[in-house]
């Protein structure tokens, strides 16, 4: 049998998606693929924990660009059989590293793209935003594999956002969970609501601000405002939305682009069973 040649290029601050790669790369190994794997590093390093400031002020690059400076990565430009791209959600977006590693490396047109994506809750926007990116130049792009938060719901609202500025843990959790391909109706319509809303809080603080600056923190704090009551609001209509589509089954509208192949069905033409 060959050994197909798997390439893996991943952005990870916090280790989630390393974690996540092991696990979705596994059936690969077992079956002898060659793989190589390449981390991106920003230029400068990113903070951890971030702070309110830090954490908050990147939201405006990071909905609308431009994002942070990579360092050079030397990845041979072989025949790749595959090519898997591990990255977290950042404000509903993808991360802006791997936002920077995808526009730069056009040479990825053609491939077969398998997404491997982390979150704490919401993913499905920044799923559509490397679609965006990536549909010009990539041949095929799978079913991306969802890597979330194993708390309630509302314990993520809560934990996240203590734990991003203060790196404190309020809740244990041990456990990896891996999700459906298609969020619920309920964290459809808070994403689409909430990119929305990203967008236009992005345009005002980029256009009233520059990175850094007193200016910065002080439109951030307006927009913090916006969330502590946004938040609650569009999880309650969210939770609405919820209830009306479990009960009418199929109200829920899954926009952009819909994938006809998933990893499964690659790792089946890769290795067929032999009858
Ligand atoms: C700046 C920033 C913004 C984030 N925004 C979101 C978000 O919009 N939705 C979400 O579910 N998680 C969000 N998260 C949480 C990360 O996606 C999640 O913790 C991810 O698993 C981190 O991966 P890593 O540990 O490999 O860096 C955000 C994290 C950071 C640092």
């Amino acid at each position: 049998m060959d050994s197909k040649k798997i390439l893996v290029v991943s952005f990870s601050q916090t280790g989630t998606v390393h974690k996540a790669l092991e696990n979705a790369l596994l059936p690969f190994r077992e079956r002898g693929a060659a793989i190589e794997m390449y981390s991106i590093e920003t230029e400068k390093p990113l903070p951890f924990p971030w702070g309110f400031f830090r954490f908050f002020s990147i939201m405006p690059e990071t909905v609308l660009g431009p994002s942070v400076a990579i360092r050079p990565l030397e990845i041979p430009e072989k025949d790749w059989d595959l090519v898997v791209l591990g990255f977290p959600v950042w404000f509903l977006s993808v991360a802006q590293p791997m936002k920077t590693f995808l526009l730069e490396r056009k040479w990825l047109r053609g491939k077969t793209i398998l997404p491997v994506i982390t979150c704490r809750e919401l993913w499905w926007s920044g799923y559509q935003d490397f679609l965006q990116i990536t549909e010009p130049f990539v041949a095929n792009i799978l079913e991306p594999l969802v890597y979330k938060e194993p708390l309630a719901s509302w314990k993520t609202y809560l934990s996240t956002p203590i734990y991003l500025v203060t790196g404190k843990k309020v809740f244990k959790n041990n456990a990896a969970s891996w999700r459906e391909t298609i969020p619920s109706a309920g964290n459809l319509f808070m994403e689409s609501v909430g990119k929305k809303s990203f967008r236009f809080w992005a345009r005002l603080i980029k256009h009233v601000s520059s990175r850094e600056s007193i200016g910065r923190n002080v439109a951030i704090c307006f927009f913090f405002l916006y969330l502590l009551f946004a938040i609650p609001i569009l999880k309650l209509i969210g939770g609405v939305v919820q209830f009306v589509d479990s009960n009418l089954k199929g109200l829920r509208k899954q926009g952009g682009r819909r994938c006809n192949q998933s990893m499964s069905s690659v790792l089946e033409s890769f290795y067929p069973i032999k009858p």
